[in-house]
């Protein structure tokens, strides 16, 4: 249990004025979390500090070699006035994953819970209640140590901030286009495709930036050996529905195995429909649209929620999904992953941890 010293703001900011117009990740509250580790000594000095610049020397490893990670989750109010955070118990387990792989220390699983529980409550009445509005929590680690030699630091920064947000993709639940990449690879078997952190989404800009250019929203990676089996896309996983079966890339150590993703997965096999986790290659997608096979396509993300794909774009092919509108499968996941979130929907799993 973290013994947190709260410190309140005396200038706090102006509320968003139209919560339908927040968009992603641009507003921030007005409170943090941070918790620093020194080595011999563990995580300490656990604090929620009013939101402000760091101060860090030049040389602080994080800006040299990449040594950090991040989560990403939210937080709901419902209709009965409740707050409510989905399934955090599995960001605590993913980033203590990612942890290992950069060798960050790791940080115990109800420590992350409490400090994301205890900040968002003091920020609890920045949380958004418009159609498709959360308060997105984004915590990180970085690696402090003045050095530039190459060894993983011996200090650490853990720190929240919130955003309350609207949709990630600018067309909200209107479907997407998808940009299927042929030439760069976002992450390699024995890689850090599987780690949530800095370096993946590096990696991933240049083929994000091609894609926008081409008029599509995210990018579809490839397997970085043959390019020739679906993997994710930038911000979110990918399913298919193929010839009335769910089928999404299984997780191999190069894609990010994302909390939606298993939720997703959950619901489908409890509504009794097959879900295959498995290699998908993108011949089969194209063989599956010829045939009149590929029914429906959509991603899966805390950001995106469920995201309806309405196109995919593979060098010269250009696939359309349906009749490019929201699938019903789709439709549904979104419906109940959000009623679940916000509290109007049963919660047969028991996600939704409710803050007091
Ligand atoms: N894949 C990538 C690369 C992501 O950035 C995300 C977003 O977090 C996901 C998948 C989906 O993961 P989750 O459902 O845990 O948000
Ligand atoms: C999330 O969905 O939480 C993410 O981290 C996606 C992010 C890269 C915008």
């Amino acid at each position: 249990m973290l013994d947190i010293k709260i410190t309140k703001t005396t200038a706090p900011k102006a509320r968003p004025a139209d919560e339908s117009k927040l968009g992603f990740g641009k507003v921030f509250t007005d409170h943090m979390f941070l918790m620093n580790y020194t080595e011999g000594q563990g995580w300490h000095d656990a604090r929620i500090v009013p939101y402000e610049n760091f101060s860090l020397s030049p040389a602080s490893m994080v800006f040299h070699y990449g040594q950090e990670m991040f989560e990403g989750l939210k937080a709901y109010r419902g209709k009965d006035g409740k707050t409510r955070l989905f399934r955090p118990i599995m960001n605590a387990r993913r980033t203590n994953a990612t942890n290992e792989r950069l060798c960050i220390p790791e940080l115990p699983e109800e420590d992350f819970v409490q400090a994301v529980s205890a900040v968002v409550k003091v920020d609890e009445d920045w949380i958004p209640t418009a159609p498709g509005t959360s308060l997105y929590i984004r915590p990180f680690i970085i690696a402090t140590d003045d050095f530039l030699g190459v060894a993983p630091s011996k200090t650490y920064l853990f720190c929240i901030i919130l955003s309350p947000s609207g949709a990630y993709y600018a067309s909200g639940l209107a479907p997407v286009g998808i940009w299927i990449e042929d030439e760069y690879v976002r992450a390699v078997r024995g890689g850090i495709g599987l780690a949530k952190t800095g370096g993946n989404y590096a990696a991933s800009l240049a083929a994000q930036v091609k894609a926008h250019d081409g008029g599509y929203s995210q990018v579809l990676w490839l397997d970085g050996v043959e390019r020739k089996y679906i993997e994710e896309v930038g911000a979110m996983n990918i399913f298919f529905k193929i010839d009335g079966k769910i089928v999404t890339p299984m997780l191999n150590g190069s894609i990010l195995p994302g909390i939606t993703r298993d939720s997703v997965i959950h619901l489908c096999k409890s509504w009794g429909m097959t879900v295959e986790e498995r290699k998908v290659s993108v011949d089969e997608l194209i063989e599956a649209q010829k045939n009149g096979k590929l029914e429906e396509v959509f991603g899966s993300g805390t950001a995106a929620v469920i995201s309806p794909v309405g196109k995919l774009r593979y060098m010269d092919d250009v696939m359309t999904i349906g009749d490019g509108g929201i699938g019903p499968v789709s439709q549904k996941l979104y419906d109940t992953v959000t009623g679940i979130q916000n509290g109007t929907a049963e919660d047969p799993f028991g996600w939704a941890l409710v803050l007091d």
